[in-house]
């Protein structure tokens, strides 16, 4: 899969993409944002196994966000078993010196519409950490509306806090 887009190209991650991804991961406002099995710091070593496990196993699901040439982020859907089989999460981050320039508003409309042409599913979700009012706005962008606020649900930085629900279905 590969889908060309007016601000990225989304497309597996591939050997070759280590360097940049280290240089754009290796952040502590990306790693405040996302689950702690996303590592900090980020070294060669934890981007040459994402690469073997993301270009293999998860070539279908998630991609790299290609920007001028280098992979600069990642966006993906992660499928959901027994009961929840029909739904999918999705999940994303770019790197820094990229951001505010629509890239990933629009790269989850399209993964939005992948998902949901290809995959046997009818909801898209994501967790935000309730500080993260640019993932908000990028999921409000894409009609995905709000559903909960999970109470004190994730730990983060040794901090306590709640949680809000997004989704869209069809
Ligand atoms: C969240 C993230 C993916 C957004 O990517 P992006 O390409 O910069 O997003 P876009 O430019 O498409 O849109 C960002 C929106 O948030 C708004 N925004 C950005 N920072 C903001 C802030 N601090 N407060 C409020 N709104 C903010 C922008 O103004 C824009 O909304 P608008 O079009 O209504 O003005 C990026 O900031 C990131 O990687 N953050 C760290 C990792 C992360 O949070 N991942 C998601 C976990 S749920």
């Amino acid at each position: 899969m590969e889908l060309t887009l007016t601000r990225s190209r989304l497309r597996p991650w591939r050997h070759g993409d280590e360097a940049s991804l280290v240089r754009h991961a290796d952040n502590r406002k990306i790693w405040k944002n996302v689950r702690d099995h996303f590592p900090h710091p980020y070294t060669m070593t934890d981007a040459e196994r994402w690469i073997f496990h993301a270009s293999t196993a998860l070539s279908t699901t998630v991609f790299a966000i290609e920007v001028q040439g280098n992979a600069v982020g990642s966006i993906g859907l992660v499928p959901k078993e027994d009961v929840y089989r029909r739904s999918m999460e999705i999940g994303y981050w770019l790197g820094e010196q990229y951001w505010g320039r629509g890239i990933v508003t629009e790269a989850v409309g399209a993964m939005t519409a992948y998902g949901f042409d290809t995959f046997d599913i009818v909801r898209i979700f994501a967790d935000i950490f309730v500080w993260n009012t640019a993932s908000v706005r990028v999921l409000e962008k894409n009609g995905y509306e709000f559903e909960a606020r999970l109470k004190k649900a994730i730990i983060k930085d040794g901090e306590v806090g709640d949680v809000l629900l997004y989704a869209r279905t069809i």
